[in-house]
């Protein structure tokens, strides 16, 4: 896939579960509003018609073997690029997308065994070129953000993996930001929200609007 008009900016948001990536993605995208960016708020898996019916799968009841959920995530993804992220990226929109392609890495990779090289093909696939902008991930002890993932009920497939799954996903995020410092950035989310905006904003200028 790639971006004929490159006018938009992609920004992902990721992190274990519970470190506020949800409250970031709304305040952010008001901040960006108010500063007169065209905002699209989205999620993964998700943020098209054929990628929540995959999201239903994907969270509902598994097992599922580790390369097929990958590929789900995937296909998910692709649906979601090809019908929301591409047309508003080309339409000049800024998109503010919680969970990509590095979701992937730390849940079916670190947490779940899937190779590198397996999501490293599946990202050519459905990816093609395209990367986000800029990725910011937040971090979180898991401990925290189960506490704070588990009290709004309902956990879902992922929610209930072990600590030791959780402490593989927290770590993977952090080599993935290490691996690719010109892409992302980590976000200490223990600190208030609005801390955390306030580094967010502050990157968005400095690498984004610089
Ligand atoms: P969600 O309820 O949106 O959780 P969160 O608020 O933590 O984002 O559920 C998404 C779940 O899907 C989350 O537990 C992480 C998992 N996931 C993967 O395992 N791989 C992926 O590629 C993506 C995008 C999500």
């Amino acid at each position: 896939m790639t971006r004929t008009t490159a006018k938009g900016r992609f920004i992902t948001l990721e992190g274990g579960e519970g470190a506020g990536k949800t409250t970031l993605s709304r305040a952010l995208a008001g901040a960006l509003a108010a500063r007169g960016r065209p905002v699209l708020r989205t999620r993964e898996p998700g943020g098209a018609p054929g990628a929540e019916a995959i999201r239903g799968l994907l969270l509902g009841r598994g097992p599922w073997d580790p390369v097929a959920e990958a590929m789900l995530h995937f296909a998910a993804r692709r649906e979601h690029l090809a019908r929301t992220v591409l047309p508003a990226l080309e339409s000049g929109i800024w998109v503010v997308c919680d969970r990509f392609a590095d979701s992937t890495l730390a849940y079916q990779g670190a947490g779940q065994g899937l190779s590198r090289d397996v999501w490293e093909r599946l990202c050519d696939l459905a990816l093609g070129a395209l990367r986000p902008d800029l990725t910011l991930v937040l971090d979180l002890p898991p401990e925290r953000g189960m506490g704070r993932a588990l009290s709004r009920g309902d956990a879902n497939r992922y929610e209930q993996a072990g600590d030791a799954f959780h402490a593989r996903v927290r770590a993977a995020f952090l080599e993935i930001a290490a691996r690719e410092p010109g892409r992302c950035a980590v976000l200490d989310a223990g600190q208030p929200a609005e801390a955390v905006l306030g580094s967010a904003l502050g990157l968005v200028t400095e690498r984004l609007e610089g």
